[in-house]
């Protein structure tokens, strides 16, 4: 018997699941903490987290797997770490956390990144970063330069919120090259460190960690690690990946034309490219794959709405913390297009795909006399799925096919509304399969230490659920609600100015 255990390092928990190798199925799985962890907001519009809490939490929940389910934690052949993608981990020589991390909803660094793509030249970052730097982890660091110098100074190495955790548990200060895409630390054309980036930002690439394989055995936990996690010293731990990629991972999208989907906090459309492609506007953004080679490139488009599942979590606070299952049940009551009420679920940070516009959410045509709770909460559902779809329409006009879409059964998609909104606005086919984030890193883990020998061979166990197509009369209703959806938005929050432009391409690197 061997097991095999996957870390899911979310913005709302950290989850662990164990894996039985030879079946692939989950047999314990734990989260903590139970409600969803706060993301700290000092100045609006900024959002930190303290990377000892996510450790804390690893902790938590790897005790509570433990009550749950007795194993011989000797038996555990690889630990796999997945985690909340773009994030900034300052971490000095002694190897203390230097401040709370800058995660990945924190907007403070979009002017910044603006302005790097303007004076670094548009066609340069998008032909040799995929991408403009935008508000992601480069710009970020940019900021702490910029404004906390004497921290600044201090700073040893840089990590992305799993190579944290991963350093927590193996002492080894690491990322991987696809880490280093989702940071703009990496040019696609040069493959090789984004040199043009740091020399412009005056940041030395000293700072950024030794380089691992995603699939390898990155380190062994330390006795310290161990004994806090109840586990056994010495397990390897053989995989890292961002929250995106890793989903992809998790349902077998590893080849051109695939498509993963998540709505857990951010909701996120993932196509797989062979090609170096980025969009114009740095709407959709292109990061390395787990997969990728130099042999066989495998770079993951990636369509992110900040406001997905945090928009249903903030309304389930309003209504008395109702279980989520009682609120679909609810929100199902009322019609398609929620009479007429328009949800636009934009309030957690600049969203890339309104190319990192600053808006918050907001409600639209409300009626005393006729919308209800059932109004309320389907439109919100409604206005993350038309967010999403959106996206997909971009990814549309770039090249990316998107027919057939694959999503794990968990987080939003476990709500039979939202996935009918999905597939019948969005003109697609959902499947879903009985997977989420920490299995995908727990069968990453076997694959890393050499338990499977492929990709191939990790999906064992993996099922398929359910697969849902539109239908012509559902198609009709909800795809006039997308449109009224898409009238508001353009009527309040698109720059007129910017929709003259509506010409975005993929440009071939
Ligand atoms: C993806 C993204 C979010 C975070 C959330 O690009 O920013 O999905 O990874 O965890």
């Amino acid at each position: 018997m061997k097991y095999l255990l996957g870390y899911d390092i979310g913005s709302s928990s950290v989850k662990v699941t164990l894996l039985a190798a030879e079946t692939g199925k989950a047999l314990a799985t734990a989260m903590s903490p139970k409600k969803e962890m706060e993301i700290e907001v000092a100045f609006p519009n900024w959002a930190e987290q303290r990377p000892e809490r996510w450790w804390q939490e690893a902790i938590n929940a790897t005790h509570q797997l433990k009550e749950s389910y007795g194993f011989d934690t000797s038996l555990v052949a690889g630990i796999g770490i997945t985690y909340q993608m773009h994030g900034l981990v300052l971490i000095d020589k002694a190897g203390k956390v230097l401040r709370p991390a800058i995660i990945w909803c924190d907007s403070r660094a979009v002017g910044l990144g603006n302005q790097a793509f303007t004076q670094l030249g548009e066609e340069f970052c998008l032909t040799n970063f995929l991408n403009s730097p935008g508000n992601f982890t480069a710009s970020k660091l940019k900021w702490v330069k910029d404004n906390e110098p004497e921290l600044f100074a201090q700073i040893y190495k840089i990590q992305l919120p799993g190579d944290f955790i991963a350093f927590k548990m193996t002492g080894n200060l690491q990322t991987t090259i696809s880490g280093l895409s989702e940071g703009v630390f990496w040019n696609f054309k040069q493959q090789a460190v984004a040199q043009d980036l740091l020399d412009y930002y005056g940041i030395s690439n000293e700072l950024l960690p030794e380089v691992v394989d995603t699939f390898s055995v990155q380190g062994e936990l330390t006795a310290e690690a161990a004994q806090e996690l109840g586990l056994h010293a010495g397990t390897p731990i053989s995989y890292r990946a961002g929250d995106q990629p890793n989903n992809a991972f998790s349902l077998n999208v590893l080849q051109p034309g695939e498509i993963a989907a998540t709505a857990g906090t951010s909701g996120v459309v993932y196509g797989i490219n062979e090609t170096a492609t980025a969009d114009s506007k740095s709407r959709v953004n292109t990061f390395v794959h787990v997969n990728n080679t130099a042999e066989a490139p495998r770079n993951g488009v990636l369509l992110c709405v900040n406001g997905t599942g945090i928009l249903n979590s903030w309304l389930r606070k309003l209504v008395g913390e109702m279980p989520y299952d009682q609120m679909n049940e609810l929100a199902a009551q009322a019609p398609v297009g929620a009479e007429g009420l328009v949800f636009l679920p934009f309030g957690n940070g600049a969203e890339r795909v309104l190319e990192n516009q600053l808006t918050d959410a907001s409600l639209s045509g409300i009626n005393f006399n006729i919308h209800s709770q059932a109004h309320v909460l389907r439109a919100a559902q409604e206005g993350i799925v038309y967010a999403l779809n959106y996206g997909m329409d971009i990814m549309r006009e770039s090249g990316v096919q998107v027919q057939k879409v694959r999503a794990g059964n968990a987080n939003m998609f476990l709500s039979p509304l939202f996935r009918e909104a999905f597939v019948n606005s969005g003109n697609v086919e959902l499947e879903l399969y009985n997977t989420d984030a920490a299995q995908g890193a727990a069968r990453g883990a076997g694959v890393g230490a050499g338990v499977y020998a492929s990709p191939a061979e990790a999906f064992v166990g993996l099922e398929r659920m359910l697969t849902l197509a539109p239908t012509p009369e559902l198609q009709e209703k909800y795809q006039a609600a997308y449109a009224r959806w898409k009238d508001v938005l353009t009527q309040t929050v698109l720059d007129p100015a910017t929709q003259k432009q509506t010409d975005s391409k993929l440009t071939l690197a």
